[in-house]
């Protein structure tokens, strides 16, 4: 393994690889000196053209973590602005000797194009609607640590499944390692292709929430949106946002899932996303583990 650009190039074993290597390195997180020698003389570029919280300063803690000097790029402040493509811009990092390669790109395929160019690894941080590895696998690596198994668990993707990199990512991961997905959303915003996706497909939420181990809720990605996709938010939130009252028809143990970041009120209220079940927090501090792990497997190698 190369790059990661989509969780589809994943086996099942390089999945589980990936989340024992997280497991090991979480550990390191623990210790009052939280870094180790791996990645030391390696050369780590986070590239940045789309905004982030989370994921940006995520990777770049994993690789300080793991000795590695980090560099971060973003689009505003750069060149970029003055016209410079990406093509360009790679090749300027490439020249400077980059290792790996972080990237997060507002077109989907970016990171595939990036890999065509560039010597070092790519790591895709989010390419438009189309893939968002990292978080797909850190949501694996919760979801196991939470409930034990991956294995049979039923899971639930709800909200704006069409605009959503995280969406697919989980898909195509979640099946590779056994679980079972339910889409839900209203049919503007479930793509036209979903029939061919390896899950099924629910405009209720209510039938689906009493059979539900995980509740995956996502944002609505107004910043991709050129048309009306509902008719207003207060009937985007009765329909496919979770409140107290659903919370309290899913199985006890259940949990609530998001990749942040989160708009309370909308489709998660805010006394479900300040509940214990609900892991968001969690999320992010495993998200540190698993791309200390990702990176270790793809730079640290010889
Ligand atoms: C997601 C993203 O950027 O795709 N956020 C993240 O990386 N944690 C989801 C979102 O923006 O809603």
């Amino acid at each position: 393994m190369r790059h990661l650009l989509s969780t589809g190039d994943l086996t099942r074993d390089e999945a589980v690889l990936i989340l024992d290597t997280a497991a090991e390195l979480a550990r390191v997180g623990d210790r009052s000196v939280k870094k180790l020698p791996t990645l030391r003389g390696r050369t780590v570029v986070n590239l940045f053209y789309e905004d982030s919280t989370r994921t940006r300063t995520s990777f770049e803690l994993a690789a300080k973590r793991l000795s590695a000097d980090v560099v971060n790029f973003s689009a505003k402040g750069s060149s970029v602005s003055k016209g410079e493509s990406l093509k360009d811009t790679a090749l300027t990092l490439q020249a400077m000797g980059a290792d790996g390669v972080v990237i997060r790109h507002s077109a989907s395929g970016a990171a595939h194009r990036l890999a065509n160019w560039v010597d070092g690894s790519v790591l895709n941080a989010g390419d438009g609607t189309h893939e968002h590895p990292t978080q797909a696998l850190l949501d694996a690596y919760t979801m196991r640590a939470r409930l034990g198994r991956l294995e049979g668990l039923r899971v639930a993707i709800v909200g704006d499944i069409l605009h959503s990199r995280v969406a697919r990512s989980n898909v195509l991961l979640l099946t590779t390692l056994g679980a079972h997905v339910t889409l839900v959303a209203p049919p503007t915003l479930l793509p036209v292709s979903v029939r061919t996706w390896p899950c099924e497909v629910s405009y209720d939420l209510d039938e689906v929430l009493p059979k539900a181990d995980v509740v995956m809720m996502l944002r609505v990605q107004a910043e991709r949106m050129h048309a009306s996709f509902f008719p207003s938010v207060r009937e985007y939130s009765r329909g496919y946002g979770i409140d107290g009252a659903r919370l309290s028809r899913m199985p006890e143990d259940a949990i609530v899932m998001h990749p942040g970041p989160m708009v309370r009120g909308m489709e998660i209220s805010a006394e479900v996303a300040d509940s214990p079940r609900c892991t968001v927090v969690e999320q992010v501090a495993n998200g540190v583990s698993l791309r200390m792990a990702v990176l270790y497997l793809l730079l640290g190698g010889s």
